[in-house]
């Protein structure tokens, strides 16, 4: 007789699984790590059970002691795992029926693996929110840390990645901040949304018991109890929220590193890694390449396709649970794993750039970049400005013509273009002027950078 032995649903069957069937449907290789988690869930359930009367106390601490048998042995490398029985659930609850008896062979009462994943992943979202959150902290809090040092250093802005106007370091490294703080709102948005106990949904249709959700809530400390079964065990908004603010942050994220591997270039010669975060040539024994940086930028990537993977999976599911759910894992982990990495790498890298502030003023003095401070001092003059940026441009023309910067042209070259102009129009040429001009809110003039600085300081401090 080949009955299937072993496993917990074998009753109906009569055959063996096949061994390739086995392999391909096992998800322990990957759901092992939601194993701490199972086992939290496990232990309040238990908990439901007794106060529902369907648990005698003493098969209660049965239960509990056996889970904390089973959690020390995953935590000292000796927990049996076993790919026959499929998942993480069953082989936490297989060890535990050896483990503590009889009693344990109750837990499962009222209880669907389809709710019980639910929980699971929404449990180990809660604590990978909190990391996540500390990591974007802990990167914004090396921007703020670098911008309060570049207050007052200019550098070219750049529009078109052609040189467009002075701005100061600080604020170019500040905008990263801004993201960030976006980027924690969303992860915090993702992790209250996800807030929601799904147990007691049972298979679909809720449990057929009389358990207290809301004490099972409060116990597992979850703000509410879902109020829908089919849409507790069929929902996987969390996972995709989750890969959504991933994919977001890995945006932003490779937007800075792409800025760092463009001003470590000769070309651009804005900034230097340190050797600490730089690695060299097999070939070329004078390179010395960014990496770190560049891998950050590539890793968005693989977050934006593990949004897209769980997109696609979900899409046109009938409702109910159904296995094709169970490819939303890999992703959700392997979003979770890139996004650590970057952010335990990213301060770091930070906090160990050299920024060639000298290299970077004279940039910012090149390539007429005040030329739309000098068509704001003819508007201020009372020319209309689109009269004035026709003048200015006749003057750059001139300027490239001659060879000459903006200031180092006379009054009266410049009065050949614009009777307006006057001895005071020395004033606006530099960058400096042109940075003190935009004190405005948001602007990049140091005064006005200090206090975006004192917002992003109290941002960082903060919860999202
Ligand atoms: N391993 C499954 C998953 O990851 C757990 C839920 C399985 N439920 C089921 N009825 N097969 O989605």
């Amino acid at each position: 007789m080949s009955r299937e032995a072993g496993k917990p649903w074998a009753g109906r069957f009569t055959e063996r699984t096949d061994p390739t069937a086995e392999r391909f449907t096992a998800s322990l290789a990957f759901d092992r790590r939601l194993a701490l988690h199972d086992i939290a869930g496990s232990a309040a359930w238990a908990r439901a059970l007794c106060r529902a009367g369907l648990l005698a106390a003493d098969e209660r601490d049965a239960i509990v002691k056996g889970l904390d048998t089973v959690r020390a042995e995953l935590e000292a490398g000796t927990f049996p795992f076993r790919t026959e029985l499929e998942d993480i659930h069953m082989n936490v609850e297989r060890r535990l029926i050896e483990l503590a008896g009889q009693a344990a062979a109750k837990l499962h009462t009222g209880r669907s693996r389809n709710d019980q994943i639910a929980l699971d992943e929404r449990l180990y979202l809660r604590d990978l929110v909190a990391r996540v959150g500390e990591g974007l902290q802990r990167t914004q809090a090396a921007l703020v840390a670098r911008a309060t040092e570049t207050v007052e250093a200019p550098m070219p802005g750049y529009t078109h990645l052609q040189r467009a106007q002075p701005v100061v370091v600080a604020h170019h490294l500040l905008a990263y901040v801004f993201m960030l703080q976006r980027d924690r709102e969303r992860f915090a948005a993702c992790a209250r949304r996800a807030d929601v106990l799904p147990l007691g949904s049972g298979a679909l249709a809720g449990t057929g018991f009389a358990v207290d959700r809301e004490a099972l809530a409060r116990d597992l400390g979850f703000a509410a109890v879902s109020p829908n079964s089919l849409d507790a065990v069929s929902d996987r908004d969390y996972v995709i929220e989750f890969l959504g603010a991933g994919a977001i942050t890995g945006m932003h994220l490779s937007r800075l590193a792409a800025d760092l591997t463009l001003w470590a270039t000769a070309e651009f010669g804005f900034v230097e890694f340190s050797d600490a975060f730089a690695t060299g040539s097999s070939i070329m024994p004078q390179k010395k390449n960014p990496d770190v940086a560049e891998l950050i930028r590539g890793k968005s990537g693989r977050l934006y396709g593990n949004l897209v993977a769980v997109l696609t999976t979900m899409k046109g599911l009938p409702l109910g649970y159904n296995s094709d759910m169970q490819e939303d894992k890999e992703p959700f982990f392997d979003s979770a794993d890139t996004l650590e990495a970057i952010l335990g790498v990213l301060p770091g890298l930070l906090n160990s750039l050299s920024f060639q502030t000298d290299r970077m003023r004279s940039a910012a003095g090149e390539s007429f970049a005040t030329a739309t401070d000098l068509a704001d001092y003819l508007v201020r003059r009372g020319l209309p400005f689109r009269q004035a940026h026709e003048v200015v441009g006749r003057v750059v023309r001139y300027g490239l013509d001659q060879g000459k910067t903006l200031d180092a042209l006379t009054l009266g070259e410049l009065r050949r273009f614009s009777e307006l102009f006057e001895a005071d129009v020395t004033g606006v040429l530099s960058v400096d002027a042109s940075l003190r001009a935009r004190a405005v809110t948001g602007g990049t003039a140091p005064e006005a950078v200090r206090r975006a600085l004192e917002t992003a300081r109290g941002l960082v401090a903060r919860p999202a």
